[in-house]
């Protein structure tokens, strides 16, 4: 019949989320109930970037901001929502946002074993270009009993329970990850649900593109500026790498999973940690790149290694498939 490809017993994120939780030692349901919280805040993310219910945002309907009130700007909509969708989950006793200076913690009343840094809205210089655009978050057990403290937040990657990305691209998709493999999740509008679309996902041992912002080649170590030169003039007679950057590390990240090859954040002159932020841009995407068989690094040390000083600390930030990031390590070893 006309309904036969019409799948009756489809995995959806929710229901994955419920599967892996019902399989693990002594779970209470904390960390499903906080996964949900977080999948509704993306999909309403989604749905405010792409422009949804733009008559209401806009006050067109006559409903609000005709009297010239500055429409949330996209990003702060972002952070509100997720601060308020985990908060309102009780499972959180805090959380470091890109968006708020200090740790935000958790009424009393509504709160729970689990701390989540996250980004809510990565690449904003994206937004106005209608470029895509990311939602990057990371959970950790508490460490401590009484009030939180950014102590519980200053976690090394290496305790995540459980990390993933939301990329507002041609479609939204989620990769998210408990530690046993990285799934990835397409948004179906027409249910408001997410589909398991890709089931243990790996990175190609090797890829053909490098991602990174050349404009900085000229505050670059030299170690950069050879392996690039490698990647553009190969001497063993190999075919040179393509270039792409969108400049939203969600996508860049994203593409370097699914096709292979590396992206890189490194330190310059300018920036000499780099530029992106280790609790809640580096460490979930290194999280994942692991899950997928891939490797993250600074240049020095494993990125899941590095223990937190401060809540919005830099890190030079290289990931991508383990013959090109080892590639890569190789030329910074031969000229420091
Ligand atoms: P943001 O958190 O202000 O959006 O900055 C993070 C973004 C990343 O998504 C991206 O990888 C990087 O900034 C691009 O920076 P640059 O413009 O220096 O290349
Ligand atoms: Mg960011």
């Amino acid at each position: 019949s006309d309904q036969s490809a019409f799948d009756t017993n489809v995995w959806t994120l929710t229901r994955f989320v419920i599967e892996t939780g019902r399989q693990a030692k002594g779970a209470t349901g904390e960390l499903t109930q906080l996964i949900n919280a977080m999948l509704t805040a993306i999909k309403a993310i989604s749905s405010a970037v792409r422009k949804a219910g733009l008559a209401h945002l806009q006050g067109l309907a006559g409903s609000v901001n005709v009297t010239g009130d500055d429409v949330k700007k996209l990003d702060v909509l972002s952070n509100d929502l997720v601060i308020n969708m985990l908060q309102a989950s009780y499972s959180t006793c805090c959380m470091v946002s890109e968006e708020n200076e200090g740790l935000i913690i958790t009424p009393k009343d509504k709160r729970g074993k689990y701390v989540v840094c996250f980004d809510p809205l990565d690449g904003s210089s994206n937004i106005d270009c209608l470029a895509s655009i990311g939602t990057i978050f990371a959970i950790y057990k508490r460490t401590s009993d009484g009030e939180p403290t950014e102590k519980d937040a200053l976690q090394q990657g290496n305790n995540i329970v459980c990390a993933g990305y939301a990329l507002y691209g041609s479609a939204t998709l989620v990769a998210l990850s408990t530690g046993a493999g990285l799934n990835f999740f397409m948004l179906d509008p027409g249910i408001g649900e997410f589909i398991l679309t890709e089931r243990n996902v790996k990175i190609k041992q090797k890829g053909k593109i490098y991602s990174m912002n050349e404009g900085y080649a000229k505050y670059f170590h030299r170690s950069i500026n050879e392996y690039l030169k490698h990647k553009k003039y190969p001497e063993d007679g190999s075919a040179p790498y393509g270039s792409r950057y969108v400049g939203s590390m969600v996508s860049d990240v994203h593409r370097t999973i699914a096709y292979g090859g590396i992206f890189m954040y490194p330190a310059n002159e300018k920036s000499p940690k780099g530029k992106l932020r280790l609790l809640y841009e580096c460490n979930p995407v290194a999280f994942l790149i692991e899950q997928a068989g891939g490797l993250a690094t600074t240049g020095t040390q494993r990125i899941l290694d590095v223990q937190p000083e401060a809540l919005h600390q830099r890190v030079p930030f290289v990931v991508g498939s383990p013959d090109d990031v080892n590639e890569y390590l190789s030329f910074v070893k031969k000229f420091t």
